[in-house]
């Protein structure tokens, strides 16, 4: 088992969070990401099983309200939302569903923001709103969306940084949380090790940040003591953890 960076060398970074990393790599970098959470973050099955039923029953009690005649929109946020993919596939799935979806993608980084809206322009359809924020700015704003997602951010975070992030994304969220990560284990730190030498992944960080990416996240034990009350971690295939909570009605 990698021993755990997250608590003991929370100074060390990835290579996509320094200032100093080449513009070249990290945009291959972004470009890369929609095909690692493709082949392992498996949204499209935690869309299905956690997200959508909770879309069925907003969308439901608004019908059967006076939410109809509003015509109010169920708001989803993706924090920390990098290249934007997540953010752009939850719209798509939503719309494609027939729910009337509004998606906000915030991340901190301004070159995350920039490649996430660059093409933003030519998309069909409703786009997704990227934001430069953090989730304590939106909470400052007093902002409320019906279900919060995030991806491979967790084990970005030292412990109080988390504990604030977490208090924040409980203050943003009415109906549902869904963080998906990686989970930490020696099996999959030797096959992304392999996994992440395919020609696919040439002249980005997704090897080197993926690597140190797995060394700082969460055993499942790790995770659910690190969430406060309210919160189930589930696991999920290959060498995931799921962080779920589902606040309100
Ligand atoms: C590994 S990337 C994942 C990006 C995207 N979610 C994906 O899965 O492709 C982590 C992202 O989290 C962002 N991030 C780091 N700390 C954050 C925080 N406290 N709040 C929001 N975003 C944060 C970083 O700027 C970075 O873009």
């Amino acid at each position: 088992m990698p021993p755990s960076l997250a608590a003991r060398d929370p100074g060390l970074v990835e290579w996509m969070d320094r200032e100093d990393c080449d513009p070249d790599r990290l945009r291959n970098t972004y470009r890369q990401f929609p095909r690692i959470n493709r082949w392992v973050a498996r949204w499209p099955a935690l869309y299905r099983r956690r997200i959508r039923p909770v879309l069925r029953s907003i969308a439901g009690n608004e019908r059967g309200l006076e939410g109809c005649e509003r015509g109010q929109a169920i708001r989803l946020l993706d924090v920390g939302s990098g290249g934007g993919d997540l953010a752009r596939a939850l719209q798509r799935w939503g719309r494609r569903d027939g729910f009337r979806l509004e998606v906000t993608g915030i991340d901190p980084d301004p070159r995350a923001l920039a490649y996430a809206r660059s093409g933003i322009d030519a998309e069909p359809g409703p786009v997704v709103d990227f934001r430069q924020a953090w989730a304590s700015d939106l909470v400052a704003a007093g902002e409320r969306f019906h279900v919060v997602v995030s991806n491979h951010v967790l084990h970005h975070l030292p412990p109080a940084d988390l504990r604030a992030f977490l208090a924040d994304v409980e203050a943003l969220a009415t109906h549902r949380i869904v963080m998906s990560d990686i989970e930490r284990s020696a099996v999959g730190y030797a096959l992304f090790s392999g996994f992440a030498s395919l020609p696919f992944f040439r002249n980005s960080y997704i090897r080197a940040d993926g690597l140190l990416s797995i060394r700082r996240s969460f055993t499942r034990t790790e995770l659910a003591a690190a969430l406060p009350p309210g919160w189930q971690v589930e696991r999920s295939f290959p060498f995931r953890l799921v962080a779920i909570r589902a606040p309100g009605p």
